[in-house]
């Protein structure tokens, strides 16, 4: 990016942050100052680092395409983006997002490093390919960094396409996903016999489920790990609701709820990327904020952990 860029940048994100903090919704001298130092991950299977906030799309960007929709999915697009975001996860699973987001990223340009993530979901090797070629006329990008095998569906199939694939130079990156909690054993089985780049799971503070066994196995195996549900789809907030944000999350740049649920999910080894999904400018600039400063510790991730169980 050069530097008529970075001072563009730097003015929109300025505007933005002061229109919100004029409605109370943001910080912005901390936010912005926390811009300076963004926290990346390494891909153990190239060297190559992610931002370890990015953005999922299903629902929120599962929208009909009328213009009202469309401007305000391309100003949460455009935060995303002047945050430093880069990682998008879609999936031809989520209705209209995939055309919706092909549609923005014609008229909003994105970064050079975008790091586009969508996933296969049907059953053979021909409906595999036809899909993924879709997916990539819709999103109008070259070719993907990284697709993923939708929930195991049919998986050894799809692995032997996606892998000739990556062979080819068609992607980068293979990976298989899951959510919920759902298929954990056989997920494990066949992360242990398959190379895969990528796992895709949920894990948050409110279900811990993954740090048993499926977080251990993708640290041991060098697969990166990307965090879908990092909110469990909002209910967190739940929970938090009527709750002010602890003292002591300032001690690690933590502003808010939103930044509380997103910098524990990384702030665990084992995590290269968490991807929230929002359909709200504010939320995107809140959630982008977690990506910077500093991460919870272990002794105050165990401190994260009780207090918000004892809500
Ligand atoms: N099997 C799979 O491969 C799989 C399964 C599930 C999900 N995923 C991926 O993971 C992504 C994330 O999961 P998800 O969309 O299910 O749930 P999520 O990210 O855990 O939660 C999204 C919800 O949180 C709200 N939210 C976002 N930021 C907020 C903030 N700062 N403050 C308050 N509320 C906030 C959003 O509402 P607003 O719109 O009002 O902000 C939305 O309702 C998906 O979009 C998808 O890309 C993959």
């Amino acid at each position: 990016m050069n530097r008529t860029h970075n001072r563009n940048d730097r003015r929109r994100f300025l505007k933005l942050a002061a229109g919100l903090a004029a409605i109370g919704l943001l910080r912005p001298a901390k936010t912005f100052a926390q811009r300076e130092a963004q926290i990346t991950r390494v891909i153990a299977s190239s060297g190559q680092r992610l931002p370890v906030i990015g953005m999922g799309t299903s629902r929120t960007f599962d929208v009909t395409p009328d213009p009202a929709a469309m401007a305000n999915l391309g100003e949460v697009l455009q935060a995303f983006f002047q945050q430093g975001g880069t990682v998008i996860d879609s999936s031809p699973m989520y209705g209209n997002s995939e055309q919706v987001l092909g549609d923005l990223l014609r008229r909003i340009p994105p970064p050079a490093n975008l790091f586009a993530a969508t996933k296969v979901w049907t059953d053979g090797e021909e409906s595999g390919i036809e899909q993924m070629e879709h997916s990539r006329q819709l999103w109008g990008v070259d070719g993907f960094e990284l697709i993923q095998i939708h929930n195991l569906r049919d998986w050894q199939v799809h692995y032997e396409t996606l892998m000739a694939m990556k062979s080819e130079g068609k992607i980068r990156y293979v990976g298989i996903t899951t959510s919920h909690g759902r298929d954990h054993d056989e997920l494990q089985s066949v992360l242990k016999s398959h190379p895969f780049d990528f796992v895709q799971f949920s894990y948050n503070v409110g279900n811990r489920d993954a740090e048993r066994e499926l977080l251990p196995l993708a640290a041991d195996r060098g697969i990166a790990v990307i965090v879908n549900r990092p909110f469990a789809r909002g209910s967190l907030f739940q929970k938090t609701k009527g709750h002010p944000l602890p003292d002591w999350a300032a001690d690690f740049d933590c502003g808010s709820w939103g930044q509380f649920f997103l910098k524990y999910v990384v702030s665990h080894p084992a995590v290269s990327c968490a991807i929230p999904a929002t359909s709200k400018v504010h939320h995107m600039v809140d959630n982008m904020g977690a990506g910077f400063g500093r991460l919870p510790d272990q002794t105050e991730r165990r401190r994260m952990e009780s207090y918000f169980a004892s809500l």
